[in-house]
């Protein structure tokens, strides 16, 4: 019997600012995984924010192959200083189960003629999808998930993040043939170490169709 290595798991937005940092923090905090973040652009710190919101340890924190200053795509923003990298050059560190986050949506650009959606499908990850539950969701979320489906890659699920909304829920799955996981509220109360822990039990099954285990060590019912 062969043991095939599991596909990495890549978070992918409708947009930037829809909250892929925060649902790779929940899935950090309750996941045996690594977390890599390959492009970071502008002034976030997406590793940091994870490692600080998910509680767990540095040393399942990657660094990511580029931090660039501009808050532009990673095209333009490695344009900004001056060079262009080689998408080859990218590759995903071996780790047995990997969380990586996408820079912004998927039809980003990387490099010349290089988008997001192409490295994922060079790498062959499984793809969760977060998505905002407001108006404007279905056509970002639908179209997101036209591409993907285009592209052979398999996506697990959507995510969506903020007030419920069952209608666009329905919608996503009617029109788009996947389920939506979970929805995570909006956290109001600025404690956002406090929402991960509270929101992270709800991603348990996006974990589960990925195959990955949960943290060792940790005990399920205290999450
Ligand atoms: N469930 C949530 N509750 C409260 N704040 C959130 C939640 N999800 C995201 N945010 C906040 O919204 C902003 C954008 O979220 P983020 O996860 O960074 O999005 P992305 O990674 O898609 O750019 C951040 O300031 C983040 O702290
Ligand atoms: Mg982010």
């Amino acid at each position: 019997m062969t043991n095939r290595p599991v596909p990495p798991l890549f978070v992918a937005g409708t947009d930037t600012g829809v909250g892929k940092t925060f649902v790779s923090a929940c899935l950090m905090h309750i996941a045996d995984a690594h977390y890599w973040k390959p492009f970071q652009t502008g002034p976030d710190d997406d590793t940091r924010m994870v490692h600080r919101l998910s509680g767990c340890s540095a040393s399942r924190m990657l660094r990511p192959f580029v931090s660039l200053a501009a808050p532009l795509a990673p095209l333009h923003a490695a344009e900004r200083e001056g060079f262009v990298f080689d998408p080859a050059d990218v590759i995903p560190p071996s780790h047995p189960f990997l969380v990586i986050e996408g820079a912004g949506g998927i039809m980003v650009p990387l490099a010349p003629h290089v988008l997001t959606l192409d490295l994922m499908v060079r790498w062959r990850v499984r793809v969760l999808l977060v998505a905002r539950s407001t108006l404007g969701t279905l056509n970002h979320t639908l179209l997101t998930l036209r591409a993907l489906k285009d592209s052979g890659l398999s996506c697990l699920g959507v995510v969506m993040v903020g007030p419920p909304a069952p209608h666009n829920v329905n919608a996503i799955e009617d029109f788009g043939g996947v389920p939506v996981l979970a929805t995570i509220p909006f956290d109001e109360s600025g404690d956002l170490r406090g929402a991960v822990k509270a929101a992270a039990p709800a991603l348990k099954p996006a974990l589960e169709l990925w195959g990955c285990p949960l943290a060792g060590g940790e005990d399920p019912a205290s999450f």
